[in-house]
């Protein structure tokens, strides 16, 4: 089949397993990352997926992104938004730029890209759109007034696109990650972990490879049905 993908945040964590995944099946991935170039560079050379380095927070750095890969791949009918940051901090301590620049790479992202492609996947009558979510962005989290916010909107962002692209055959989903076992959730104190795992019925940190599932599953050309739809993958931390 071989469908063009494009995963933002691509080389590490969760967008690599996301990144293998739809290679494995078949797809034709454009890995992007924006800054760590030696992670990236050993990823595209075990995996042999293409990577392409861009700001996704910058509309004019995107516009440059999505010209190379429509010219080294063609035009781009998967698009999954995952790149993500966190600045956590209490609200009384955190500065305009940590509430900048998770909203600008978070969500801002979300609609430069989407703005990007969607004229080509409203022309050809197909496009998938997955935004990574966040538990977070679902309940709320101390010390996330930044995160919470963007990952809550990427929610609302997904309900609006997909009723524009529904008559197009632009379907437009979200998953809601829980805690995954990724360097960024790694980064969490590990007493304050410690507690919330306490709280995930399941008992343990998911696996990227348990999000990359279910992009798999909502991409795929069989799920024309399923537009504007969140998928939770949390271990049951919260059923919503
Ligand atoms: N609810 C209520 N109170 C809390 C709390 C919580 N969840 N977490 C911390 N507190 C309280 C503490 O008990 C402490 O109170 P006292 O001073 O009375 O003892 C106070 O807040 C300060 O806590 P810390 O010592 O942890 O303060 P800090 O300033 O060093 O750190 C923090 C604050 C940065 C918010 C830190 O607690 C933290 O990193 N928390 C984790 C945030 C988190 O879960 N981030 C998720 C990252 S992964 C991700 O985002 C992926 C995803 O999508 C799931």
């Amino acid at each position: 089949m071989g469908r063009v993908a494009l995963v933002t945040g691509g080389t590490r964590g969760i967008g690599a397993a996301i990144s293998i995944a739809l290679r494995d099946a078949g797809y034709k991935v454009a890995a992007n990352y924006a800054g760590n170039d030696d992670v990236a560079n050993a990823f595209a050379e075990k995996e042999g997926i293409k990577v392409y380095k861009f700001d996704v927070s910058s509309f004019e750095a995107c516009q440059v992104g999505i010209e190379r890969i429509a010219a080294d791949l063609g035009p781009v009918e998967v698009l999954v938004n995952n790149a993500g940051i966190t600045r956590d901090t209490v609200i009384h301590r955190m500065t305009p730029q940590q509430w900048d620049e998770v909203i600008r790479t978070n969500l801002t992202s979300c609609f430069n890209l989407s703005r990007l492609v969607i004229d080509n996947m409203r022309e050809r009558n197909f496009g998938r759109i997955v935004n990574i979510g966040s538990v977070n962005g679902q309940a709320g989290q101390y010390g996330q007034v930044n995160y919470a916010a963007a990952k809550s909107g990427i929610h609302g962002f997904t309900k609006a696109l997909a009723q524009e692209g529904a008559t197009k055959g632009v379907t437009v989903n979200a998953i809601a990650p829980g805690y995954i076992d990724t360097e960024m959730v790694r980064a969490v104190p590990p007493n304050v972990l410690e507690k919330i795992v306490a709280k995930v019925p399941v008992g343990r940190l998911g696996h990227a490879s348990e999000i990359a599932r279910g992009v798999l599953f909502l991409v795929a050309d069989e799920a024309a049905f399923i537009t504007g739809s969140t998928l939770s993958i949390n271990g049951g931390q919260h059923m919503y």
